[in-house]
């Protein structure tokens, strides 16, 4: 007999950056961060995981992602893996018709609907899912917080991808990271005409991986102390509030301070790192000239720790902030001709913003807030 279950989880884009860790080998964080979850029509891991007596002990757990055997042996895989066991065997033991699925070898099957090079947090989703489809499988009593631990220590990231809509991740103070957990601060349906536009830039080279740049940010940027023990605070209370009230200019000013603040702790590391390059620039200033021309806030740019630009702004505001960028780019690969049809912007971008984009966004998608993982039945 084969046990099997299936979940979909989805990728979320923070507004409130993690950025260091307390503890790295518990992936435990050295601030609060928040994050809108996108919907997972544009941006999803599926992922399957099954068990069987049947399946060799010597080839033990294994995972097919996008079609590859990829490792599981890491530390942070295997932390998971360790964790979900472990809670599966304490349900076996107290009741002993239970199958002993905990004993046998996980076969997991993963698959993005997106391209995992995009550098589009793909492993918050990837992490979330493996959490989730196993904890499904062992049909742990669980909730979303309690698995949000176990998916942190995959990367951190991914404690948020187990809920859909506005996310928050508490930092925690405990040493064993027990309050180190995800929390749901609003459902997509509260602001659910949150739209998410990613202008996917492509990297001349591999930048730093956001596991080494923060763990360099700790050990040497005197500005990241004034971050977390000040700035990053006064961030998640503000964005709380602006979430709460559905306040948009107030959600893009926190969104865009914080991300400012964060590439400048990661400019302030020595030797400095760098994730944002002209394209990113060039998508900044495009930003500012799409809000200064409507008079008002109409949209936020955030970057993580890559170029991509991920530029957050409410439906009404679609023709200014989407035309915009569709007169600049034109129909480049990737956009949705149907959904950007009649939309016309007249504000004309500098003609240096334009060209770096035109030049550097090699693809776009259009997405919104969404909701959380989703069990499926699909294989
Ligand atoms: C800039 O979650 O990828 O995207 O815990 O080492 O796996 P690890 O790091 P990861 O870091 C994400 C950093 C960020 C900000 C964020 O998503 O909050």
């Amino acid at each position: 007999k084969v046990y099997r279950a299936s979940t979909t989880a989805p990728v979320n884009i923070a507004v409130v950056k993690y950025w260091g860790k307390r503890d790295p080998k518990l992936n435990l964080p050295t601030n609060s961060s928040l994050s809108v979850t996108l919907s997972q029509a544009d941006l999803r891991t599926l992922t399957t995981a099954s068990c069987s007596a049947s399946y060799s002990a010597a080839e033990g757990d294994s995972l097919i992602l996008n079609g590859e055997p990829s490792d599981v042996a890491g530390a942070r895989t295997q932390a998971c893996f360790r964790e979900l066991r472990t809670r599966r065997a304490a349900l076996e033991a107290a009741d002993p018709s239970l199958p002993k699925l905990s004993t046998m070898p996980v076969h997991l099957v993963s698959e993005n609907n997106f391209p995992t090079a995009a550098g589009l947090a793909s492993s918050a989703a990837g992490f979330a899912a493996l959490v989730r489809a196993i904890a499904n499988l062992y049909e742990l009593p669980a909730s979303p917080s309690e698995l949000s631990k176990i998916a942190r220590q995959g990367s951190g990231s991914a404690c948020r991808s187990l809920f859909g809509g506005y996310v928050a991740w508490r930092m925690g103070s405990e040493a064993d990271g027990s309050d180190s957990l995800a929390d749901q601060v609003a459902e997509a349906a509260h602001w659910p005409d949150m739209r998410a536009l990613v202008l996917v830039v492509s990297a001349a080279k591999k930048g730093v991986s956001s596991t080494s740049g923060m763990q360099q940010t700790v050990a040497t940027s005197g500005l990241f102390q004034e971050r977390i023990s000040k700035v990053v605070p006064q961030n998640m209370d503000l964005m709380e509030k602006a979430i709460k009230e559905r306040d948009f200019p107030a959600f893009a000013e926190v969104t865009m301070r914080d991300s400012n603040s964060f590439h400048a702790t990661c400019a302030d590391t020595y030797p400095p790192i760098f994730y944002m390059n002209d394209v990113s620039k060039a998508a900044i200033r495009a930003v500012e000239a799409i809000n200064a021309a409507a008079g008002r806030t109409v949209a936020a740019y955030t970057f993580d720790a890559g170029p991509n630009a991920v530029i957050y702004y409410l439906e009404k505001d679609t023709e200014a902030v989407v035309g915009t960028i569709h007169n600049v780019l034109g129909d480049i690969d990737g956009w949705k001709p149907a959904a950007i049809e009649g939309l016309k912007s007249t504000v004309s971008l500098d003609e240096g913003v334009t060209s770096t984009l035109k030049a550097g966004v090699s693809r776009i998608i259009m997405t919104g807030v969404g909701e959380g993982p989703i069990k499926t039945d699909e294989y």
